[in-house]
């Protein structure tokens, strides 16, 4: 046995070939069993996908690359839970495809930002931080107030979340265009909130003739970590 040893010690080939496959089977152990427990992701109360507004807002998001600065993940330190609210759980990232977690935090992380300004305040804001937070460094994007989104894309882009596991119903791939326009209203939502629960349907940009970017992104930021009720989870709130 211990001559058989020294074949790894002698030849560092032969020595890297056994790390890889020791490291291989340590990383399959860990790695398979998750693809196949049903409790690697728990299902919570009240995640739902995002509607099609929504959507179109995660999509703003990604392009202007405010994940560079910005992460979405809440750890479960006190420190974190002090300032941002409850840990992120799994399944709220569940139907982001792809998530939006992030790695760098110039700015705060926006895991449960959703409520905690005014929608006013969000459009001033990405209009020009500084109006609102005067030693801010975050770029401006005024353009996304004037920029009027097609909703010509959004049932093409439904179906490819289904095809991905995102259980949009047929109703809601065919009612897309229109729920799109809807929920930037504050008079024709009412489609949108029965089939997306709890969503909000408003003018959320202040401009009433227009649905543009901005309606779309501020939706987003409004339902980011609103979906999970944690005041019904009495012990977790004692935990906070
Ligand atoms: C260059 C880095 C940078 C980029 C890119 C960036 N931000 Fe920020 N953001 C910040 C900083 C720094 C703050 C904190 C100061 C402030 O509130 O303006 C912030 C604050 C915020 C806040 C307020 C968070 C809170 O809890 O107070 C929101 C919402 C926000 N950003 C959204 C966005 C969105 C949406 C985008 C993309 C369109 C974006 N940011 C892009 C740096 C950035």
């Amino acid at each position: 046995m211990a001559n058989m040893h020294a074949i790894f010690e002698k030849n560092s080939i032969v020595l890297l070939i056994g790390i890889l496959v020791l490291v291989a089977i340590g990383g399959l152990v860990q790695i398979v069993p998750l693809y196949y427990l049903d409790s690697t992701i728990e299902d919570v109360e009240g995640v739902r996908p995002y509607s099609p507004l929504e959507l179109v807002g995660r999509n703003v998001y990604v392009r202007e690359g405010c994940y560079t600065c910005h992460s979405q993940m809440i750890r479960p330190f006190r420190d974190e839970m002090e300032r941002y609210g409850h840990y992120s759980l799994a399944v709220e990232s569940k139907y982001d495809h792809p998530f939006q977690w992030g790695s760098k935090r110039t700015g705060p992380d926006l895991a449960r930002v959703g409520g905690k300004y005014s929608d006013e305040w969000h459009a001033e804001h990405l209009i020009n931080p500084r109006s609102v937070v005067p030693t801010s460094i975050m770029p401006g994007y005024p353009f996304l107030a004037t920029a009027e989104l097609d909703p010509r894309l959004i049932k093409e882009h439904l179906k490819t979340n289904a095809m991905l596991g995102v259980p949009y119903t047929e109703e809601m791939i065919e009612n897309a265009e229109q729920d799109l326009l809807n929920q930037a209203s504050a008079d024709n939502g009412d489609d949108v909130v029965a089939r997306y629960p709890k969503a909000v349907a408003r003018d959320f940009d202040g401009n009433p003739d227009k649905v543009t970017e901005m309606d779309a992104l501020i939706a987003y930021l409004q339902v980011l970590g609103t979906m999970v009720d944690f005041s019904i989870y009495k012990d977790e709130a004692d935990f906070r």
